[in-house]
C-alpha cells in the first residue's frame, strides 16, 4: 500500500461534521478552527501547546440531554471523576446537579472541594485502603460500593472501633458477569475480571450488612464497562441486578433505595452510532417499574468526552522507510488513549487552508516507538508552528497524563460563553523535581 496517496479531495480526510457537532466546534469563513465560539488558535498562542481545552456549553448539553432522558424515573447521575476531575468541570456539573462518583480518597478530596453534597458521593474500586474507607465513613457519603467480603470486614471492624452514631450507607458492586463488546482493557463487568461481587454471594453479604446497625444497604450496582454503545448488556446486567434486589428484599433486607447501573455510555470517536440515553432509559424503565427504585447512573466519558480538545503544535515532518511522519509537541505521555488502547482519535489542523492531504503517522517527542497520536491518517498537509486538534479528548485524557520523559503536564482550559481561562496551569519541571533528594546520605 502506498503511503503517498494524495488526492484534491480524499474521502476520509477534512472535517467529521458529526464529532464537531458534539464538541460544538465550528470552522469560520477563515477557516479558522472555533470552540463554542472561540478561536482555538488564540488559545493555543495564549496557553502554549500541548493543551485542553473544554466547551462548558457541550457539556451541560450532554447533561440536559441525559437528565432528561430519565425524566420518567426518580434518577440521579452521579458524574465519574475518573474521566475528568478538574475542578471547574466538576463545578459545572454540580451546579447542574451531578452527584460525584469516586474510586480513591483523592477523588472524593476533589469532589468535597468542589462542594458535591455528600448524599450524592458514590464511591467504588476493589482496593478502597482503610484510610480512604474512614474518610468516606466520616464525610457521610451517598454509598460506599463495596467489591469483596474481605472489604465489608474491613468496614465493620472501622464502624465498630469508632463512635459512628449514625448507619453507614453502603452498596455491593456485583459483577453480573455480562460480557460488554469493548476494548478488553475496558470491560469490567464480565467474569473473571477483579470488578465486583460474584452474583452468588450477594444475598449473604446483603444479609450481613443488614444485622449490622450501623450499615444499611441502600443500592445494588454494577458497571459494565466503558464505551458502550449497545444497550443490551445494559438491560441483561440490570436484570440481573433486580433479580438480585428482588432476593435481598425477600430475605428481609427493605433498605434498599437504588440501582445503580455504572457509567459506560459510548461516544463518537469516528462514526460510531453511540447509544442514544433516551434508548437506555427506555430499556431500563419497564425492568424498575413498580419496583421502588430510583436509577442511579455513573457516566464519565458520556459528559465530557466530545467537550475537549487536545492542541498541539507541529513541530517537523520528516519521512522515513516509505512513511510521513508528522511530529507534534503532544505525546502518549498527555493522551496515552491511542497508543495504550489503539483507540481512535481525529485529528484536524487548527487552520485549514485548502490543502491536500497525505497518508501520516502523527507521533510525539517520546522515546518510544509507541508514543503516537494517530497511525495511517490521512492529514492537511500541515507545516511546522501550525497547530492541531486531537478531538473527543475531554474524557481519560488530562487525567491519565503521566511525567515520563520528564514532561510537565498540559495546561487546562475552560471555554464558557465565548470566554476562555486557564483552569489548570502547565506544571512546570520544577514541580516535577518536588519531594526528590540529589544525596541523601551526604553530610
Ligand atoms: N463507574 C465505574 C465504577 C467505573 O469504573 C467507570 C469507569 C465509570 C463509572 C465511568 O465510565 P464511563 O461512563 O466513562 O465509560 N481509561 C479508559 C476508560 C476506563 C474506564 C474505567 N471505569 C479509556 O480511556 O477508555
Amino acid at each position: 500500500m502506498s503511503t503517498q496517496v494524495r488526492t484534491a479531495n480524499p474521502p476520509l480526510a477534512g472535517d467529521p461534521p458529526a464529532l464537531f457537532e458534539d464538541a460544538g466546534l465550528e470552522r469560520g469563513a477563515d477557516g479558522s478552527l472555533r470552540l463554542g465560539g472561540v478561536a482555538l488558535e488564540a488559545v493555543a498562542r495564549d496557553a502554549g501547546t500541548p493543551a485542553y481545552v473544554y466547551n462548558g456549553s457541550a457539556i451541560r448539553d450532554r447533561f440536559a440531554t441525559l437528565d432528561q432522558a430519565f425524566d420518567g424515573l426518580p434518577h440521579e447521575i452521579h458524574f465519574a471523576v475518573k474521566s475528568n476531575g478538574s475542578l471547574a468541570v466538576l463545578r459545572i456539573l454540580k451546579e447542574l446537579g451531578a452527584g460525584a462518583d469516586i474510586v480513591s480518597g483523592g477523588e472524593l478530596r476533589r469532589a468535597l472541594r468542589v462542594g458535591f453534597t455528600a448524599r450524592k458521593i458514590v464511591f467504588s474500586g476493589v482496593g478502597k485502603s482503610e484510610s480512604e474507607l474512614e474518610a468516606a465513613i466520616g464525610a457521610r457519603i451517598g454509598s460506599i460500593n463495596i467489591e469483596s467480603v474481605e472489604e465489608l470486614a474491613v468496614i465493620e471492624r472501622l464502624v465498630g472501633r469508632r463512635s459512628v452514631e449514625y448507619p453507614v450507607r453502603l452498596g455491593i458492586r456485583v459483577n453480573p458477569d455480562v460480557a460488554a463488546e469493548t476494548h478488553p482493557y475496558i470491560t469490567t463487568g464480565a467474569g473473571g475480571i477483579k470488578f465486583g461481587v460474584p452474583v452468588e454471594q450477594v444475598v449473604a453479604l446483603g444479609r450481613r450488612i443488614a444485622a449490622n446497625p450501623r450499615l444499611t444497604l441502600v443500592t445494588i450496582a454494577m458497571h459494565l464497562g466503558s464505551q458502550l454503545l449497545d444497550p443490551a448488556p445494559f438491560a441483561l446486567g440490570a436484570r440481573k441486578l433486580i433479580e438480585l434486589i428482588d432476593e435481598v428484599r425477600d430475605a428481609g433486607v427493605r433498605t434498599i433505595e437504588s440501582i445503580d447501573v455504572g457509567g459506560g455510555l459510548g461516544i463518537r470517536y469516528r462514526d460510531e452510532s453511540p447509544l442514544a440515553p433516551a434508548t437506555l432509559a427506555a430499556v431500563l424503565a419497564p425492568l424498575v417499574a413498580g419496583k421502588q427504585l430510583a436509577v442511579h447512573l455513573e457516566p464519565g466519558r458520556y459528559l465530557t468526552g466530545s467537550a475537549g480538545v487536545l492542541l498541539s503544535r507541529v513541530l517537523y515532518r520528516k519521512r522515513s522507510g516509505g512513511k510521513d511522519f508528522v511530529i507534534v509537541d503532544a505525546s502518549m505521555t498527555d493522551l496515552v488513549r491511542p497508543s495504550h488502547y489503539q483507540a481512535y482519535h481525529a485529528i484536524v489542523e487548527l487552520v485549514s487552508r485548502g490543502r491536500d492531504s497525505r497518508i501520516v503517522d502523527v507521533v510525539g517527542p517520546v522515546c518510544e516507538t509507541g508514543d503516537f497520536l494517530a497511525l495511517d491518517r490521512p492529514l492537511a498537509d500541515v507545516e511546522p508552528g501550525e497547530y492541531v486538534a486531537i478531538l473527543c479528548a475531554g474524557a481519560y485524557g488530562s487525567v491519565m497524563a503521566s511525567n515520563y520523559n520528564t514532561r510537565p503536564r498540559a495546561p487546562e482550559v475552560l471555554i464558557e460563553r465565548g470566554r476562555y481561562a486557564v483552569i489548570r496551569a502547565r506544571e512546570t519541571v520544577e514541580d516535577l523535581f518536588r519531594g526528590e533528594s540529589i544525596n541523601p546520605f551526604d553530610g
